[in-house]
């Protein structure tokens, strides 16, 4: 019987251990992970190399599979599982890309608070992302809890949103970072999802402050009030107080969940070989 423990991190966050994630996992350890991630919203296990089935076997455990931006482009790929993504700076044949090749676009693009394929319907849940070779400096992970973001609004604030809606669109970020050469058909593939800016988490009770860079519009204002208001929050989201860095080792798992929270890749240098490794179960309704 193995026995889930935990070790809280700051401002949020808790380092986990006691399960095995090689190993299938029984609906006890299942239900403690769940349970752990409704309290933490992100879990570091540490040492827990993965191999991609079993990375993938791990995911199936919590959820249905999610595929993302990965709709848009069918093109190579490294791994054996069309539903990992590829959290690279490496292209299909193993190399590092040059600056100009698209996949460093999405190494920028996840620079950006985000909160993973909020652009779509369902959504992600849970990211489970791997560590497989860091660079030799930078490259850490934010994480920003999304709850405690919306307990330290102000009244005025939590007034004037309790009832908006925001559209997430998957090219809006793309097109921030000029990154705009994509067919009609591409750019219809996935079309925008609407969220309500304030969620209660069905399992917890908790209200959450759902922004993050996908977000283009707010429902029933212009354009430009509508991308203030999502600036602004986003900003407030993210203060320091409500961040957790992750400093990543190698056979490091991160795990979180992207309906309460918001996460963003830092700087690191893109000739030098970083390769991480996500899989992503989809939200199910409760
Ligand atoms: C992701 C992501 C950020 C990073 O895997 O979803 O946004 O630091 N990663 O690589
Ligand atoms: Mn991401």
């Amino acid at each position: 019987m193995q026995r889930l423990t935990l070790t809280p991190l700051q401002p949020f966050g808790a380092l986990a251990s006691g399960i095995d994630l090689s190993q299938p996992l029984d609906a006890a350890s299942v239900r403690a992970i769940e349970d752990a991630m409704d309290e933490h919203a992100v879990l570091v296990w540490r040492g827990q190399p993965l191999t991609q089935d079993q990375q993938i076997a791990f995911a199936r455990a919590l959820g249905p599979l999610d595929m993302g931006l990965r709709k848009l482009r069918s093109g190579p790929h490294r791994f054996d599982y069309a539903e990992l993504a590829d959290i690279s700076n490496v292209k299909a044949d193993g190399e590092v890309a040059d600056r100009s090749h698209a996949k460093i676009v999405g190494n920028v693009a996840n620079q950006l608070w985000h909160s993973d394929s909020s652009f779509q319907h369902p959504r992600a849940k849970y990211s489970m992302l791997s560590a497989v070779v860091l660079p030799s400096f930078g490259g850490e992970t934010e994480f920003a809890d999304l709850r405690m973001a919306y307990d330290a609004l102000p009244d005025w604030r939590k007034r004037q949103i309790e009832h908006l809606k925001a559209v997430h669109y998957a090219l809006h970020s793309r097109f921030m970072l000029g990154d705009t050469d994509y067919t009609d058909e591409q750019k219809k593939t996935i079309p925008p999802a609407v969220w309500p800016l304030v969620q209660v988490d069905p399992r917890t009770g908790r209200k959450i402050l759902f922004v993050g860079v996908h977000a283009c519009e707010i429902e029933g204002m212009t354009l430009a009030e509508g991308r203030m208001l999502i600036m602004d929050l986003l900003e407030h989201a993210t203060q320091r107080e409500f961040v957790y860095r992750h400093h990543w080792q190698v056979g490091d798992l991160v795990m979180w969940d992207n309906t309460a929270t918001v996460h963003r890749g830092r700087y690191y240098d893109f000739g030098e070989r970083r390769e991480l490794r996500r899989a992503t179960t989809e939200e199910v309704a409760a």
